[in-house]
Order: structure tokens, then sequence, then C-alpha cells
């Protein structure tokens, strides 16, 4: 397990994404008035960003086809896709957002 300091809420956008990478992570980052959630930023149909995908409440809209997403779990909330992505830990410590990245998983 890792963390990480990704930097100040007010530089999140709100209602928006916001792709960081660490390491070899690859991680959109959505605001919700003063919250802030984590998921992978690959989609998991194809490849398409979900950091630039349109916000609707807590779900992410993928801007390839449409398939929903969870921004609180990573649960996939529409068809095309079909799996979950990952979701990371957040939170907020003096203003810093600091993500918890998990021990490796492999891809199923
Ligand atoms: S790539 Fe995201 S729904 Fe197809």
């Amino acid at each position: 397990m890792s963390r990480h300091s990704i930097g100040a809420l007010d530089t999140f956008p709100e209602g928006a994404g916001t792709k960081i990478e660490i390491g070899s992570a690859t991680i959109a980052v959505f605001r919700v008035e003063d919250c802030v959630y984590a998921i992978a930023d690959r989609c998991s149909h194809a490849e398409a960003s979900l950091s630039e995908g349109e916000l609707f409440g807590f779900e992410i809209e993928c801007p390839r086809h449409g398939a929903e997403f969870d921004i609180r779990t990573g649960a996939v909330c529409s068809l095309p896709a079909t799996k979950p992505v990952a979701s990371y830990t957040t939170e907020i410590t003096n203003g810093e957002v600091v993500l918890t990245i998990e021990d490796e998983a492999s891809d199923e």
C-alpha cells in the first residue's frame, strides 16, 4: 500500500475529471463538492479515458461508447461495459488530497 499527496482540493475542478499518473497507474480523479473520488482512468470495455467523460452525479459516462461507472466504487452501471474498474481510497488532509494505492492486483 502506498499513499500519495496529489494536490490541493481546490486544484481539482468540480464536476469534471482530472487525469493523474502515479507510477504505472493512470487514475481519473473527480471532485464532487468537497469530496474526491478516484477510479482507474481506462474504461473496462475498450480503450478510452474515463477522466474525459461527462459526470452525472456520481456516474461518469465513458466518452467512447457511453458506458457508465460509479466513481465511488468503480462499479459498472450501464452497458456496453460489463466489468468494473478499480477504485482508490482518497482522503483530504489539511486541504490536500491523499490517494491510497493498494498493492498491485493482477488484471482479470
Ligand atoms: S470504451 Fe468505454 S464504453 Fe466502450
